[in-house]
């Protein structure tokens, strides 16, 4: 069996989670700071902040943003559903917009006509890695005010003009879930340039407690200014991100490896799609279009290999948006068709050259017979 995922947890990874489960420190300890410390200095980022998910990271950005009730908030027909709740949590209403063809990122030309005098945000998603086209976006946004925040669930690793992702907006946010290039079980971070978002979004995620537990005179001595949440993420989590971030480059560059041969092996293949090798992608997954999906996964499952869907519908056919908002499916046509044609397929540091080489040979032999 080919496995879709496989993490990046070593040995001595656990090790030092085994001494933080015995020191008794278990949250907001030093691992955390290490962590974001990291992440500031991998993303050039000014301030990071660890969160217990990047739906905590997106909701917390978008209560830092203002949004509100009576707010619109463009986000992509085809992400995951955080993007949109996220938006939704605080009382603004998402509002979809189509997709470019083939990389799944939002379309500017879209973007443009979906604008009211409700418009407050738009979150872009850097689609499987591959980094949006963002420079007619911030122009736009800065002309009229609208805040920008960067889903990087994918990201970690993208670049749009040698620039780290999550640093274009008010906010980046990334997601440690299993599956991504690097995790802490369940876990996110947002990564941010303004003080002020950082600050806020620092109490937010700490039940609006004004003081953290370094700045206390006495146990127990705060005071409480906001509405805040319970977004932390423990220490033996912050322990394991920071370790595999430190050790990120060499997972990063064995992606572009995997991407570059799964190119080199479909490049007779005209049956599917795929992005153009791009050195600013982080490659989360490779992904292939076709359409004969049903007929491929079915073979994909006989020959024991693991594959994915991002995301099997898009956001305007799922039941809440769809009855909320009245959606259909015209207004939607690349969403659309990329959830029904993708296919996800495994990149990780542990997926070996034979491992790739045999996928594509499964890919390629499925088209021959089929002819
Ligand atoms: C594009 C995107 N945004 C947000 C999320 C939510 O991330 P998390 O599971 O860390 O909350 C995901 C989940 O995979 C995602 O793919």
């Amino acid at each position: 069996m080919i496995k879709f995922s496989k993490n990046n947890i070593n040995p001595s990874d656990l090790n030092v989670v085994n001494k933080i489960l015995h020191s008794g420190w278990l949250t907001h300890g030093k691992y955390t700071n290490l962590f974001e410390n990291e992440l500031s200095k991998f993303t050039k980022a000014k301030y990071a902040v660890t969160v217990s998910s990047c739906t905590a990271a997106l909701h917390l950005s978008c209560l830092a943003a203002g949004f509100k009730k009576g707010d619109e908030v463009l986000v992509p027909a085809q992400t995951h559903t955080a993007t949109a709740h996220a938006v939704e949590y605080t009382g603004a209403k998402a509002v979809f917009v189509d997709t470019e063809n083939l990389s799944g990122n939002i379309s500017y030309d879209k973007f443009v006509k979906k604008i009211t005098k409700r418009t407050k945000g738009v979150i872009v998603v850097h689609m499987a890695g591959y980094p949006c086209d963002l420079k007619k976006i911030i122009k736009f946004c800065k002309q009229r005010k609208i805040k920008l925040i960067e889903d990087c669930a994918h990201a970690l690793g993208s670049r749009v003009d040698k620039k780290h992702v999550g640093n274009f907006g008010i906010s980046g946010c990334f997601s440690f879930y299993p599956t991504k290039q690097i995790t802490t079980g369940e876990g996110g971070a947002l990564v941010t340039n303004s003080k002020k978002i950082y600050q806020k979004i620092k109490i937010l995620k700490a039940f609006g407690i004004d003081k953290d537990i370094t700045q206390r005179k006495k146990p127990g001595e705060y005071d409480v200014k906001f509405l805040g949440l319970n977004y932390r993420m423990t220490d033996f989590q912050a322990a394991l991100g920071y370790l595999q971030l430190k050790r990120y480059s060499s997972n990063l560059k064995r992606r572009h490896q995997i991407a570059k041969r799964y190119i080199y092996n479909f490049r007779r293949n005209k049956n599917i799609k795929y992005m153009p090798y791009s050195k600013d992608c982080s490659f989360f997954i490779f992904q292939i279009f076709t359409n004969q999906r049903n007929n491929l996964i079915k073979f994909l499952k006989e020959k024991k290999i693991q594959f994915s869907i991002h995301y099997a519908n898009p956001l305007n056919k799922m039941t809440y948006y769809k009855k909320k908002y009245n959606l259909n499916n015209k207004s939607y046509k690349n969403a659309v068709n990329y959830s029904s044609t993708s296919i996800s397929l495994p990149v990780y540091p542990k997926l070996k050259n034979k491992e790739v080489d045999y996928i594509c040979k499964i890919i390629n032999r499925f088209y021959l017979n089929e002819k």
